[in-house]
């Protein structure tokens, strides 16, 4: 029988994309595990929900005792921990979530790894591992010159990427004393198909596409560094393969924008992908609003480590990236409706008869 992964928050936007490429690309079998809040979406792993080699279980990280019982039953060969609350602008209004989910969460889940590894023996042990996603903003934030590399000091400037730094440290901590073999990767800002559209690419693009305002926060020269999230996908399954125990992994995508630049490009795509749009040109649809409280100026990633180490490289530019994202939303009007609705969540009340964890 093929191996089996545990993956936390696979119904997220990374995650999901994570399940949809192991089902689809690979012969592990699959246990989703995730809580469902807000970001969690089964709509986006319905392609391979049917697959005999995919589970999903409706779990929190901080319940110990549903941990213990999916490890007792699936006995997962390794996880790969992405649930977490991912959205910087939540955490400044209620950083509450991100300390129990990112920092108990990670710490339930890292207990209950250690007491089903402790229990493991032979090949089965000696091949475990715990692959910890998490950001580049632990690092902080960069001026105008410069580069984020695995050796850059901690400085996480929002309760996210605090709850974040947090959660990595505890990683490490729990391969230093109790020898969990562990392996962290810490990536640039992620955009592609499915992302819960908050989140500043997706969220411009729906906005645009309704002819509404796009709230570009300052004056839109804040800089991210842009990574298509199936580029994403590949460097994790690689660094969980191939990636050497107790080490760090920066992934990044070369694709240093501002957020003006980003806005002004997406923008350009819908003009030409909707020619007949009465929205045209997209781009005066743009207005500057109240800048987020502490915005990291720039993030960009030094990738030489992976790119060297394990012969990882992106294969999408941003240009080729972002048509593809912004052609996705076009395509997929269902998936964005029931987004805006509300009504991806039915799944939970038609098999829990009960709105869940619903936020
Ligand atoms: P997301 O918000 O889209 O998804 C998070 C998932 O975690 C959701 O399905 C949610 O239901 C689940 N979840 C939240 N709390 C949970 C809990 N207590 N128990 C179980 N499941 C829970 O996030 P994403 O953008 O897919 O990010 C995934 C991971 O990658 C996160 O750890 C994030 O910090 C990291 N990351 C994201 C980016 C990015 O650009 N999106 C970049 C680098 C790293
Ligand atoms: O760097 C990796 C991080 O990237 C991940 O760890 C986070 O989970 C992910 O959410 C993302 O964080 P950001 O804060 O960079 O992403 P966000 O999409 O929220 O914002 C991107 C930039 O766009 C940021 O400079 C703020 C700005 N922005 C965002 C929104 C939602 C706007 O100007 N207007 C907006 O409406």
């Amino acid at each position: 029988m093929s191996k089996s992964l545990l993956i936390t928050g696979g119904a997220g936007f990374i995650g999901s994309a994570v399940v949809r490429h192991l089902i689809h690309n690979t012969d592990y079998r699959v246990v989703n595990l995730d809580r469902l809040t807000y970001a969690g979406n089964l709509d986006s792993v319905a392609e391979v929900s049917n697959s005999s080699r995919y589970a999903f279980e409706q779990v929190d990280i901080r319940d110990r005792r549903e941990l213990d019982r999916v490890f007792r039953e699936h006995r997962p060969a390794g996880v790969m921990h992405l649930a977490a609350e991912s959205h910087v602008d939540r955490s400044i209004e209620g950083p509450a979530d991100f300390i129990d989910t990112n920092i108990v969460g990670t710490y339930t889940l890292l207990e209950a790894s250690r007491a089903y590894w402790n229990e493991l023996e032979g090949q089965s042990k000696a091949d475990f591992r715990f692959h910890h996603i998490s950001t580049d903003e632990v690092y902080g934030s960069l001026g105008e010159t410069g580069l984020f590399t695995e050796e850059t000091p901690y400085a996480p400037n929002s309760p996210y990427s605090a709850s974040k730094a947090a959660s990595d440290h505890l990683v490490r901590a729990w391969h230093h004393t109790y020898g969990l073999p562990v392996v962290t990767s810490n990536c640039s800002n992620n955009y592609g198909p499915y992302q819960f559209p908050e989140k500043l690419i997706p969220h411009m693009i729906l906005n645009a596409m309704d002819g509404k305002p796009l709230p570009i926060y300052g004056d839109g020269s804040n800089i991210r560094d842009w990574l298509y999230v199936d580029d994403h996908v590949r460097a994790l399954v690689r660094i969980f393969e191939r990636g050497r125990l107790g080490e760090n992994y920066n992934v990044g995508g070369h694709n240093e924008r501002t957020n003006l630049e980003v806005v002004t490009t997406l923008c350009g795509l819908l003009d030409e992908l909707v020619p007949e749009s009465t929205h045209r040109p997209h781009d005066a649809l743009i207005t500057y609003v109240k800048d987020r409280p502490g915005h990291d100026q720039r993030y960009a990633i030094d990738a030489t480590k992976i790119e060297k180490d394990l012969a990882w490289v992106p294969e999408e530019t941003f240009e080729t990236g972002l048509r593809k994202t912004v052609q996705w939303y076009l395509d997929n009007p269902d998936w964005v409706s029931r987004v805006r609705s509300g009504d991806y969540r039915d799944w939970i009340e038609t098999n829990y008869g009960r709105r869940g964890t619903a936020k």
